[in-house]
């Protein structure tokens, strides 16, 4: 039999994305196997949001070029953001990729992927519905655990922020119906998930219609996401503040099994820097907004995402940086040296920030963000905190702390572990019951 092995690189949405890639193979009988060796596909799904990113796609398929030598029948398919924006160009440099389906073709891909295999192996294709039709339930992953589902509910970024290509190589918001979401959560609720993560670029902008033609706002969404039966828990990522209103404010304090977790990227805290950036908000609204989700639920933890040497940030845009931070206390946060992306605004702009300031803000930034981690992580040793199981002793809190903890473990179970100590961004403790 057939073999097949998805790497994803970047984001939780190219994760989610790796699955649906692998699914029309899998359903064409292909087995899904854990290591590259093994594979006789391989899907290797890129990111493209940092120049990094794609640098570590384009070598990883450089080095591909044995895997595929130790066999010529072998299949690699690139997809992704970076398949989107290099395109032709990946396949002339590297003529051992069979196919490149970049992150706008994704409703092409099964038709596509029929095409690139018609002469390779000889079972007959089968069809299946494109992004907003019925999905099937979970693929069954080694890297994903059956326990946490994700759910794209919709694709695409409307927003135009000056430094991100994802609105390039992704395209136009486009949303799945709330019937299809809500049938897709209930299939893989069927065979396990209890925890339904939904995804998208800006993913509380989601509204939708159902079928009796009443307007769905995220809001809703995400309360009928926590009743479908089975659920546990719906986290979403990763969501805009500008989308984040009084409706999903109380969305979120009163709806049980929504996480007490939100992620909320702030990018800077220089009002010049977000103006330039155009993120639509100033870093007093966006703290004020912040403010009003932990006075209606007050154990929310917020994680967040900050871009340093944007060009032309000065010490005093930084310094403004590290204020809204001292005021946001994040829970944690993902901290990023800019990178220009090519066709971007702000790739037009000089990249004037020399990378040694880069460094050094990035430095100071990381240690004050590490010191609120610490501090929340220390202020949940001696305490019980419940954890829902995804693959037996291991799992997450309500908001979002990563524990690891001795069996006996019951994956899909919400256990109680009591904290006995910490390690790497990691809870560890014991079982309790
Ligand atoms: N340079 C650096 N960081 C970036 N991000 C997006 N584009 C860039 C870029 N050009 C960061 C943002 C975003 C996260 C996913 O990646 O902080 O929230
Ligand atoms: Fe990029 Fe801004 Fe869209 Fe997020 S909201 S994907 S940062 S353009």
């Amino acid at each position: 039999m057939r073999r097949i092995h998805v790497v994803a690189l970047g984001c939780q949405m190219s994760v989610a994305d790796g699955g649906e890639l692998a699914r029309p193979l899998i359903e064409r009988g292909l087995r899904p196997v854990a290591s590259l060796g093994e594979a006789d596909v391989l899907v290797l799904n890129t990111c493209t949001v940092r120049q990094h990113a794609e640098d570590k796609a384009v070598s990883m398929i450089g080095r591909l070029k044995t895997w595929k030598d130790d066999d010529p029948e072998r299949v690699l398919i690139v997809a992704g953001c970076a398949a989107e924006r290099l395109g032709g160009l990946l396949l002339s440099r590297f003529p051992h990729i069979d196919l490149v389906v970049g992150a706008k073709s994704l409703d092409d891909y099964p038709r596509l992927v029929e095409e690139a295999l018609a002469h390779r192996f000889d079972h007959p294709g089968e069809t299946r519905e494109g992004f907003h039709g019925e999905a099937a339930p979970n693929t069954p992953f080694g890297w994903a655990s059956p326990v946490v589902a994700q759910v794209t509910i919709m694709r695409g970024c409307n927003y135009s922020c000056a430094y991100c290509i994802v609105p390039q190589v992704r395209g136009r918001e486009s949303y799945r119906a709330p019937g299809t979401i809500l049938a897709d959560v209930g299939a893989k609720a069927a065979v396990g998930a209890r925890e339904i993560v939904l995804l998208g670029q800006t993913v509380n902008s989601w509204h939708g219609r159902d079928e009796a033609g009443r307007a769905w706002r995220f809001a809703d969404l995400l309360r009928a996401v926590a009743a479908v039966p089975g659920v546990l828990r719906v986290r979403f990522e990763s969501p805009h503040p500008h989308f984040v209103d009084d409706e999903l404010i109380e969305a979120l304090a009163t709806t049980p099994g929504l996480c007490g977790h939100l992620h909320l990227p702030l990018q800077s805290g220089s009002d010049r820097l977000l103006k330039r950036m155009r993120r639509n908000y100033t870093a007093a609204s966006f703290l004020e907004k912040v403010a009003r989700l932990k006075a209606a639920l007050p154990s929310i933890e917020v994680s967040t995402d900050i871009i340093v040497g944007l060009p032309s940030e000065t010490g005093d845009d930084f310094a403004r940086t590290l204020e809204a931070v001292e005021s946001l206390r994040p829970a944690w946060a993902y901290t990023f040296k800019y990178s220009p992306r090519e066709g971007t605004q702000a790739a037009g702009w000089p990249d004037d920030v020399p990378v040694d300031v880069k460094e050094e803000r990035l430095a100071r930034l990381n240690a004050l963000c590490d010191a609120y981690n610490d501090e929340a992580m220390r202020a949940r040793i001696g305490k019980t905190v419940s954890v829902l199981d995804e693959t037996g002793g291991y799992g997450r809190t309500k908001d979002g702390f990563r524990v690891k903890w001795d069996a006996p473990g019951e994956p899909g179970r919400e256990l109680l572990i009591r904290v006995t100590g910490s390690s790497k961004r990691t809870l560890l403790g014991e079982y309790e019951r």
